[in-house]
């Protein structure tokens, strides 16, 4: 049996020059987690090419997405970019991941920090009912070069919180938090900094970030996530996994190229 589930390209909305996402159908079968990763790709001379993505879909929904960069010279991504409606995309059936709820202690605030396409795992955790019932606020936190990275930014704030689902949680406990590094923008900074010196909790009216409350979940690149380790280590916030919960885990924004 195949390890790989070929689904069909349903939709495609660029982002940037830089960043796009898409759509696509989904086997019945496929079963994730909301925070879980699986490796997708496109048959290249007559052979899978494959990269880690995580799903931004919910894992209720009929269907899946994925956000990726556009790198010229990506082995992948250098096709996967001019992907249209009706290809094919090959879906790895083993999702896998740590960004996910049972690896965390219990916490009154759940921090989802994201910069890039660490923003993926996050769409879906935000849209799982359960994190609405482990958590008093959810603070999901995107950091980009600039505001027309900032992904989902309108459904996030627009259509989430008048979803039938989600709607009364959303209204009542996600706080989104857009900071831009590379222009004007009403949140300015890496989230380093901003997670650093106060600033954050301060604008979303929060307490000081504190390893005894709160949680905390990162995805972004090898230097944010080296950087915002090294930030909550020396707050004693632990690193948590499937073996043992902690108040901290973290996940590679994987593809680069
Ligand atoms: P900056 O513009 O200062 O590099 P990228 O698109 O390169 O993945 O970056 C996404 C966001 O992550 C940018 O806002 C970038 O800020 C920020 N970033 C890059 N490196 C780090 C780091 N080591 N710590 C915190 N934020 C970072």
């Amino acid at each position: 049996m195949s390890a790989l589930y070929e689904e069909e390209v349903l939709s495609v909305h660029h982002w940037t020059d830089r960043l796009f996402s898409f759509k696509t159908t989904r086997s019945p079968a496929f079963r994730y987690e909301n925070g879980q990763f699986t490796m997708i790709g496109l048959e290249v001379n007559g052979k899978p090419l494959l990269r880690a993505y995580s799903l931004v879909s919910p894992n209720y929904a009929d269907e899946l997405e994925f956000l990726s960069i556009k790198v010229a010279d990506g082995p992948l991504t250098s096709k996967l970019q001019h992907i249209q409606v009706g290809d094919k995309i090959l879906v790895g059936k083993k999702p896998t991941g740590t960004l996910l709820l049972d690896n965390l202690t219990p916490g009154r605030n759940l921090y989802l920090l994201g910069t890039g396409t660490g923003l993926a795992p996050f769409m879906s955790l935000v849209k799982d009912p359960a994190v609405y019932e482990r958590f008093e606020k959810v603070i999901l936190v995107h950091g980009c070069r600039t505001a027309a990275e900032l992904a989902y930014a309108d459904e996030i704030e627009n259509q989430l919180p008048n979803d039938e689902l989600l709607g009364e949680d959303v209204r009542a406990k996600l706080l989104y938090y857009p900071t831009v590094t590379r222009e004007e923008f009403r949140n300015r900074g890496r989230i380093t900094l901003l997670m650093g010196n106060g600033r954050m909790a301060q604008d979303l009216g929060l307490p000081p970030v504190e390893a005894a409350h709160d949680r905390v979940m990162i995805c972004g690149s090898p230097a944010f996530l080296a950087d915002i380790v090294g930030l909550l280590k020396g707050m004693s916030f632990t690193e948590g996994s499937s073996n043992e919960p902690g108040s901290y885990v973290i996940e590679k924004a994987f593809v680069e190229k």
